[in-house]
């Protein structure tokens, strides 16, 4: 059954020199990159031209033959062969065209799930609590409920209405039902029904693109203009010098600001009347540059929101599902408790957010919409979750993650003129150049040499290859990104 997926798999790679081996992570990859045109390439621009007259289509950097991709590599409509450290930006938990994924579908019960999308708040299927628990509550940190939603953004936009529904459940007193002006005020977006509460987020954050989760985006001018938004309090992230070894005094006080800050916004913010129902944080800041912050500031973090009744939410959407060597990145900083909500989506398939019960609404209805995720993406999740536990590929992620990050600092040695600031956590790695010009120019190279990398924030290279990268493709990585900082020192 295996071999005759495989072999429909291999059947599309293309042969080029001694492309094909059995000695890689997934079965039928390609031994290394290979670029034939430059990229992208003739039949990728006239794609490309030709999406343009439907839409705005600027971002598209090439078109991919997702029959022919594979394991670690991306294969584009021209025939180039890509190592892929970026996983269509951090989505692809086990590769490309895994045979375990590949085979899911072939069950008659879970194709006929697949096609009779339901709407899963209202009518689902009969497998689906057992779903719910075997997949994604096998991997839960430590949280006893879980909702499913469709992506990030959505994940977070409906964790963030459940912070404000707990938060007025509490205010208001289990027991009370919604007073008549409640019931007539939210009509028209008017307190007391729709309340003065906030949300505290971090400068640098992304959470998101639509409205709610916009106003706790901060990475990028772009993401954000032209879109009205909501006067709730940002605080600094702390920023980090490196190495850590060598900056901890400055790396402490560094946190020690800005939980001072957090703390004085919150009082502010509470005694103006527009009080802070939650805090929303990442693990590690991804699209907004990968900046760390320490076990202490994120157990602080916690301490702080405890004491003024906000909730606590680790947007694990970037960082979860076993990117930085555990399933999730907060697992790390050693709570008291695990955070009040966790949201998560990309590697995970399905979107959707873990949570305590104190975050659950009384009435139904109230987290909601049509389809509420897809039992295909969770047949698809809980394949992948097997894989990782039968392969232990969270020990594969730290393996190969040290690899990557002990070559990204001797690089790092060399060339002290690019580069700077190796940090990261497994394979969730990046390094800072030394401007956003030469980061550009730097992924722009590795590109038409074979290797998907990403940038974030100002002058991060960002890794995010998917949990099936190994040692042999780190040195390939490594290798290519050597050949390029020799092109542009
Ligand atoms: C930490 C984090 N939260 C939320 C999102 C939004 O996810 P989506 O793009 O699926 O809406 C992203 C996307 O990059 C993210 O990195």
């Amino acid at each position: 059954m295996w071999s005759r997926q495989l072999n429909g798999v291999l059947k599309n790679v293309p042969k080029i020199g001694s492309l094909r081996t059995t000695a890689t992570a997934v079965p039928g990859e390609p031994k290394g990159p290979n670029i034939v045109t430059a990229v992208p390439g003739p039949a990728s621009k006239k794609l490309i031209a030709d999406l343009n007259t439907i839409n705005q289509s600027g971002s598209v950097q090439l078109f991919a033959d997702y029959d022919k991709s594979i394991g670690n590599y991306l294969i584009d409509v021209d025939g180039n062969v890509f190592l892929d450290a970026f996983t269509q930006i951090s989505s692809i938990p086990i590769g490309y065209n895994h045979p375990e994924l590949l085979k899911v579908f072939h069950e008659d019960h879970k194709l006929k799930a697949l096609v009779n999308r339901p709407a899963l708040g209202v009518y689902p299927g009969k497998d689906w609590p057992e779903k719910l628990r075997n997949v994604l509550l096998s991997v839960s940190p430590g949280l006893p409920q879980v909702m499913t939603m469709m992506c990030g953004s959505c994940s977070n936009e409906n964790a963030y209405k459940a912070l404000f529904i707990s938060y007025r459940a509490k205010e208001r007193g289990e027991n009370v039902d919604f007073s008549e002006l409640e019931n007539t005020s939210c009509m028209v977006n008017k307190p007391p029904g729709s309340p003065n509460l906030t949300l505290l987020s971090f400068h640098g954050a992304f959470h998101g693109r639509t409205m709610g989760t916009l106003a706790t985006t901060h990475s990028k001018a772009i993401h954000k203009l032209d879109v009205p938004s909501l006067d709730w309090p940002i605080a600094h992230f702390p920023r980090y010098k490196y190495p850590l070894e060598e900056n901890v005094r400055e790396n402490q006080a560094e946190d020690q600001k800005c939980l001072a800050e957090v703390e004085d916004l919150i009082e502010k913010y509470n005694k103006k009347g527009t009080y802070v129902a939650g805090i929303v944080v990442e693990p590690i800041q991804s699209e907004g540059g990968d900046n760390e912050a320490s076990p202490e500031f994120f157990q602080e973090l916690q301490r702080i929101a405890k004491k003024h009744r906000a909730g606590l939410l680790i947007d694990e959407v970037q960082t979860g599902a076993g990117a930085t060597g555990k399933m999730w990145c907060h697992e790390y900083f050693n709570l008291e408790s695990p955070p009040d909500i966790v949201t998560f989506s990309k590697k995970m398939l399905t979107g959707g957010f873990f949570h305590t019960l104190d975050m659950r609404p009384k009435h139904p209805y109230r987290i909601f919409n049509t389809w509420l995720g897809d039992p295909g993406k969770l047949f698809l999740l809980e394949a992948v979750v097997k894989v990782i536990k039968q392969q232990n590929l969270l020990e594969q992620v730290q393996k190969t993650g040290n690899r990557l990050k002990a070559g990204l600092l001797d690089l790092e040695k060399q060339h002290s003129n690019l580069l700077n600031s190796t940090r990261g956590r497994g394979s969730f790695l990046s390094v800072n150049t030394t401007d956003h010009g030469l980061r550009d120019k730097i992924l722009e190279k590795l590109k038409q040499k074979g290797v998907i990398a990403g940038g974030c924030g100002d002058h991060a290279i960002r890794l995010r290859p998917s949990l099936v990268f190994q040692e042999q493709h780190a040195d390939i990585f490594l290798d290519k990104f050597s050949q390029v900082l020799n092109d542009v020192k």
